[in-house]
């Protein structure tokens, strides 16, 4: 290679650099390392004394924007959670299950030791959008008093080869520096989608490298929890599902009518009301999501307050102003019903499909 080749091939090495700094600084380290060992080179058929110097000074540049680069990455933030079961309507059995699986094993190690059984693991949730399957995640983590790392799988996602996994990699090593936590992965399908579908086979690694980071927490007998959330369970690679990795995939349905008064009523505690009749207003939210019973009591809050502002006079809620809300909402579990029924007819092979079909059938 000549001269000008090596300068502009530097060149383009640093661009790619600078736009990968900040959401993949080991990429964007290799880069700039890459474009100052050209420099180097460059340096050795310059032609000229004052184009050696430049070209030397310019790869030492380089070599020092690497090091700050690998300073700069930031460790994988973790939150403590304040968010409680007894802030989630309903959902009782799953409650239950979570207690019984993830929280009193990571309390009580000693004693789950005693009885064989290990702690740490995983569960995936899976189900229509606005349920609950976050806030029962970050409520897990406030039960159990641990440290929250709350991914969103696609943010680990790097556009280069190799970094996602590596990305895995070092949140699983952030979170065993902590005697005990929860990994929370949101939109779990962009990490963990099913091998045979991917469109590119670089992102098998992902799965492979999540399968081994799984895989190490029982046999290291960490207290790590890895919590997996998705819309699109029929996406996930099997391999994922399998018993000692995600042990337990929990359906977790819109609320059923017990939960959505509870719902109700949590929700509106605030604020005062006058003459609700929540049994009305449950009927009338068959098939709302959480979301969608929160979204409704905002916006009927909102309409008292409007009128406040052009007429000053403050008055409460009314059932009318919650019944004017709901119409104004079409609920999307519906929708993820006929998908979820559409793509699981042509998997009948799919454990999945026999533990949704049943919940299915009763809606
Ligand atoms: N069981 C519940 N009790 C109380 N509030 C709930 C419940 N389920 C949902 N909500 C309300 O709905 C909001 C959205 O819930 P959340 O983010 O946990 O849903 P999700 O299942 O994770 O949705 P997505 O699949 O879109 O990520 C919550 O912030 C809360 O206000
Ligand atoms: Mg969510």
């Amino acid at each position: 290679m000549d001269y000008e080749k090596y300068i502009a091939r530097a060149k383009s090495l640093v661009q790619q650099g600078t736009e990968a700094e900040e959401s993949s600084p080991n990429a964007a380290k290799y880069f700039f390392i890459e474009a100052a060992a050209l420099l180097a080179e460059a340096s050795k058929c310059a032609p000229s004394f004052e184009a050696k110097k430049e070209s030397l000074e310019l790869a030492n540049q380089l070599y020092l924007r690497a090091q700050k680069t690998e300073a700069e990455e930031s460790p994988q933030q973790f939150t403590t959670s304040s968010v409680a079961f007894k802030d989630i309507a309903g959902m009782e059995k799953v409650k239950e299950e979570i207690r019984l699986k993830l929280i009193a094993p990571l309390k009580y190690p000693d004693v789950f030791a005693k009885y064989g059984k290990s702690v740490g693991g995983g569960i995936l949730m899976y189900g229509p959008p606005g349920c609950g399957k976050s806030l029962l995640a970050e409520a897990t983590a406030g039960e159990a008093g641990v440290p929250f790392f709350h991914v969103k799988a696609s943010s680990l996602k790097s556009k280069y080869v190799g970094e996602t996994e590596k990305n895995i990699a070092k949140l699983f090593d952030e979170a065993r520096k902590h005697e005990a936590a929860i990994l929370f992965f949101d939109e779990f399908e962009a990490l963990g989608a099913d091998r045979n579908k991917t469109t590119f086979s670089y992102e098998k690694n992902f799965v492979s490298q999540l399968l081994t980071e799984l895989d190490g927490i029982g046999s290291k007998a960490q207290r790590l929890l890895v919590i997996a959330a998705t819309n699109l369970p029929w996406e996930i690679d099997l391999a994922l599902r399998r018993d000692g990795r995600f042990g337990s995939v929990i359906f977790i349905p819109p609320p059923d009518a017990t939960a959505r008064k509870e719902m109700l009523q949590m929700m509106l505690k605030s604020c005062p009301t006058k003459d609700i009749d929540s049994d009305i207003l449950v009927k009338l939210t068959e098939g709302f999501s959480g979301a969608e019973i929160h979204g409704l009591v905002e916006r009927a809050k909102e309409i008292p307050l409007k009128e406040f502002i052009n007429t000053n006079k403050l008055r409460p809620v009314l059932q009318e102003d919650l019944l004017a809300s709901v119409k104004s909402i079409h609920p999307v579990s519906k929708k993820w019903f006929s998908d979820a029924k559409q793509k699981l007819k042509c998997a009948t092979d799919d454990p999945l499909w026999v533990d949704m079909q049943k919940t299915i059938e009763e809606v």
